[in-house]
């Protein structure tokens, strides 16, 4: 396992990796599966035990295409085992663990040996550089720092780069913005909504947010749409680029989109192999057409993970920046999918549509009811600051929900500040039935 930071650079430039011919990305993949597959049966007694259950061996693996025998992993597999089943190395050379809340109960817990961290913050120095982050720069960190894997994951990877980090940490709103105008950060590190809250309380302060240092914000944690990336790009005057990962993989820098093309996160094809499965048979399906994200883990040793269903929506799309391929923007979560009255309906189809309204702000929530046999949608929005209520922005709104998703709703408009503000990841949906 290569250490970047011991390799070709520190904020000078792309890793070889990056611009690799594809034949020497598979084959380092290849190369890299087979050692994880090995690692989990030999080291990992739940591995050991669902392979042992599918018929599989690592031995069965001769080709890229052989992984799909293996079993897929799920967060109910890491429930199962909590808190440290999973885990392939002894306690003693665990040095983190970090561990996701989830909706529901059990947290699922993932640790990390030293290497393993190292591994990490070469990847987010790495993504930072993708968003065009440079060892000169300043990089304010707004992601929470604690058992979530947003603070301390941005913050050794901007550190690895050589930047200085601004260890903020989520909430105490006012504070971010005294220490964004004293300090002046080039980069911001936070959730999109995050950033939105952020952005209203600079305002408040009578700041023109576009008079700040801040050049770029490296988003994300949560779904959020283009319409999202325009409206905070032209507020506050920077590049906003997309920042995918999850814990049970290991943390933000799974995949980061590149500020020259800005369409869609690049996959750090060399520690994590993705696949994009049909969630309801688990047939793989071609790059290109929409399903499940499912990754297998190249280069952990503390928790490999093979196969894991990250229950998020996307497509594989072709390299452009870099030589590894991209995913398309995360429309939802299959979890977070609602029906209603049979049509499929993701917060990010909504999002777009009150963003093409001049006048609306990007603080909205979905409500979904039930009355009798009925579903009933309503959709609460703020008016800008700087705008008046009117009903004529209602009605549109509502014609666009039933023209392009198909589905009636009641949209309600809101005088501004009326909405919960998030300070991590939005929680934008109430589903009543
Ligand atoms: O949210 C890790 C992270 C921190 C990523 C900071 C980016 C920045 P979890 O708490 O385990 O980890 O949540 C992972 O969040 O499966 C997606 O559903 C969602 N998610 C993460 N990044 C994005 C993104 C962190 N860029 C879950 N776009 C994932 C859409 C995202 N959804």
């Amino acid at each position: 396992m290569t250490n970047e930071s011991t390799n070709n650079r520190v904020g000078v430039g792309l890793h070889s990796i990056e611009s690799a011919s594809i034949d020497e990305l598979r084959a380092l993949q290849f190369e890299r599966l087979k050692k994880t597959l090995n690692h989990a049966y030999t080291n990992s007694p739940a591995y050991k035990r669902k392979f042992d259950e599918a018929g599989v061996h690592p031995d069965d693996f001769n080709h890229l295409d052989d992984l799909r025998k293996f079993p897929f992993t799920t967060k109910q597999d890491l429930r199962d085992n909590y808190p440290f089943g999973f885990f392939a190395m002894p306690m003693d050379d665990i040095v983190r663990i970090h561990a996701s809340s989830g909706t529901t109960g059990q947290p699922t817990v993932v640790g990390y040996t030293q290497e393993d961290i190292h591994t990490w913050a070469d990847i987010v120095a790495r993504s930072v550089y993708a968003a065009g982050g440079r060892k000169k720069d300043k990089v304010h960190i707004s992601y929470g720092y604690g058992l979530f894997t947003g603070g301390l994951g941005a913050h050794y990877g901007a550190e690895r780069l050589g930047c200085t980090v601004i260890p903020m940490s989520g909430g105490q709103t006012a504070k971010q913005v005294q220490l964004i105008r004293d300090f002046n950060p080039d980069i911001i590190m936070v959730t999109p909504s995050y950033m939105l809250n952020i952005a209203d309380e600079i305002e408040r302060q009578g700041i023109d947010p576009k008079s700040l240092a801040l050049r770029c914000g490296i988003f994300g944690a949560e779904p959020w749409t283009d319409a999202m990336r325009s409206n905070i790009e032209q507020r506050l005057g920077i590049d906003a680029v997309d920042i995918y990962g999850l814990s049970e993989v290991m943390g933000p820098g799974v995949a980061q989109e590149c500020i020259e093309s800005k369409d869609g996160p690049t996959i750090w094809e060399d520690h994590f192999y993705p696949e994009i499965i049909n969630p309801e048979t688990g047939e793989i399906v071609e790059d290109g057409e929409p399903g499940e994200l499912v990754f297998t883990s190249l280069t952990k040793q503390a928790m490999p993970i093979i196969r894991y269903r990250t229950r998020d929506l996307t497509s594989l799309l072709a390299s452009t920046s870099r030589s590894m391929r991209r995913m398309d923007k995360i429309t939802g979560r299959s979890d977070d999918m609602l029906i209603i009255r049979g049509v499929n309906v993701f917060p990010s189809q909504i999002e777009e549509q009150l963003l093409s309204i001049e006048g609306l702000s990007p603080h909205y929530l979905v409500e979904v009811a039930k009355m009798g046999h009925m579903d009933y949608l309503t959709v609460k929005v703020e008016r800008s600051l700087d705008q008046q209520c009117n009903k004529e922005q209602a009605k549109l709104l509502e014609s666009k929900i039933k023209s392009v998703i198909g589905i009636s709703s009641k949209v309600v408009l809101l005088e501004p500040q009326t909405i919960a503000r998030s300070e991590g990841k939005a929680c934008r949906v109430t589903d009543l039935r």
